[in-house]
């Protein structure tokens, strides 16, 4: 497998342009079940679990064509019909997500058997919420084997669903099938991240009537069909946040393009609370630092607009060189420090004890090698390593490959020193 090789101390001088959001394509991608009619997705990223879910599309019947198009990359996504309502396991335990493809299939065929996705390395992530607000809409809903069979022969029916807790993932796919129901649904104590604006504006571009997407309630008129459309890609917030932590670690000056400051506006006022200078511009940010020593600052990661559990682990990274003890609480995940340890294999002092890390700044990190746990956790050993003395080796990078694209190259563009060693075939422990 490849690894990935990065020697520390090269200050990040450039531009980064920032790709589509991973975490957005997925569910767009999962909503071009929903019509006969080409789904054309701009802005793609193109990365490992966009592939994967492209092979599950193609399975169940989707065209998928990638193409390079005027303004960059570009998928189109055309489900003439399904020719199967079947999402396997091997599919769907390779990426959670795919678990969403469930709603569209019912919405769209009224049955499907799609399997259950198992746990994760950063916590046993159920999906009852989702079966929950499924059942809710009318469908029947039986588990066996591993597998979910769910029917609704004669269509989805609008009902009110108010979610216990916040779930990004329930939250759109209870969106994804309602918009297919007949009457109207509401949402409450939805999920507010960005996502969900951005997949209710491409449904509303298919002719879905869907409002409130971005508050915690969100309205969904069910309409008969949905038709072809054409919809752009928001910028991936983690990606920026992962980037504007790099430059922060490294230091230098980095301008950020192609993306929000909205997106991550908890991240960047810890940021500045730290010492960090950030210029926000209408397509981006410039963040810069220039040799002082960060302070040390506290953070707890919450539903969006809070602090954003997918960048806890690169804050952390950035917090082992602070000056005084950061307390970084986790409250979304009950299992997300697994970089922790690894941290530590470069010189990091951090404490775990539940839900909240304890890190103590040290004055220099020093490379070893290292192993990625999850795909958030495997770019923190990245962005400690940019201010580490020597070289670190970051093996099983497949996780990093699922939502960073062309990483090596983005930071490599800045004067990072970051290659990429291709693996010989043979598995890793
Ligand atoms: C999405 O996961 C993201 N994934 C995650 O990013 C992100 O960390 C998470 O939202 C929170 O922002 C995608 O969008 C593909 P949740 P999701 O449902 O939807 C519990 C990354 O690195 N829960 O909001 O699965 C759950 O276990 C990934 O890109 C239930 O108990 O997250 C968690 O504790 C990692 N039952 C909490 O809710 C359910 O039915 C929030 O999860 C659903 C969720």
């Amino acid at each position: 497998m490849d690894r990935i090789a990065i020697t520390g101390g090269a200050r990040l001088m450039g531009e980064i342009p920032i790709s589509g959001a991973k975490n957005s394509a997925i569910k767009l991608m999962a909503a071009s079940l929903l019509t006969d009619e080409p789904l054309r997705l701009t802005n793609m990223p193109r990365l490992a679990d966009t592939r994967l879910l492209a092979r599950l599309l193609r399975r169940l019947g989707t065209e998928v064509v990638e193409q390079d198009g005027e303004n960059g990359p570009e998928t189109i996504l055309h489900t003439r019909e399904i020719v199967s309502a079947l999402a396997p396991y091997d599919l769907v335990r390779q990426m959670r997500a795919s678990f969403n493809v469930l709603g569209p299939l019912i919405a769209r065929t009224g049955h499907a058997k799609v399997s259950l996705p198992g746990g994760c390395t950063i916590g046993a992530r159920p999906v009852d919420l989702h079966l929950e607000a499924l059942r809710a809409l009318g469908a029947s809903i039986d588990l066996h084997e591993g597998y979910v069979y769910a029917q609704a022969p004669r269509g989805l029916i609008g009902a009110e669903i108010a979610f216990p807790f916040v779930s990004v993932g329930a939250t759109e796919h209870a969106m994804l099938a309602a918009v297919l129901a007949k009457g109207t649904s509401v949402l409450t104590n939805a999920a507010c991240e960005p996502e969900l604006g951005d997949l209710a504006d491409c449904l509303n571009a298919m002719g879905a009537k869907v409002s409130g997407a971005g508050t915690s309630t969100i309205v969904i008129e069910g309409v008969q069909r949905l038709h072809g459309a054409t919809h752009s890609v928001i910028p991936d917030r983690i990606e920026t946040g992962t980037y504007a932590l790099a430059a922060a670690m490294a230091g230098g000056e980095v301008r950020l393009t192609n993306t929000r400051c909205d997106f991550v506006d908890a991240l960047l006022v810890k940021m500045e609370e730290a010492g960090v200078e950030v210029t926000r511009h209408d397509d981006g940010m410039t963040i810069k630092r220039n040799g002082s020593r960060l302070r040390a600052v506290e953070i707890e990661t919450d539903p969006y607009p809070g602090f954003a559990t997918d960048l806890q682990a690169q804050f952390m990274a950035l917090m082992t060189l602070a000056d005084g003890e950061s307390v970084i609480k986790e409250t979304i995940f009950e299992n997300r420090f697994m970089h922790a340890p690894e941290l530590s294999r470069l010189g990091a002092e951090i404490a775990v004890q539940g839900g909240e890390a304890r890190v103590r700044g040290v004055e220099t990190l020093e490379g070893a090698p290292v192993m990625a746990t999850d795909l958030r956790a495997s770019v923190s050993l990245v962005i400690a390593a940019l201010a580490a003395r020597g070289e670190t080796m970051v093996s099983r990078v497949y996780h990093l490959d699922r939502g960073f694209e062309r990483l090596e190259e983005k930071l490599s563009a800045c004067g990072a020193s970051v290659r990429r060693i291709a693996g010989d075939g043979e598995p890793e422990d």
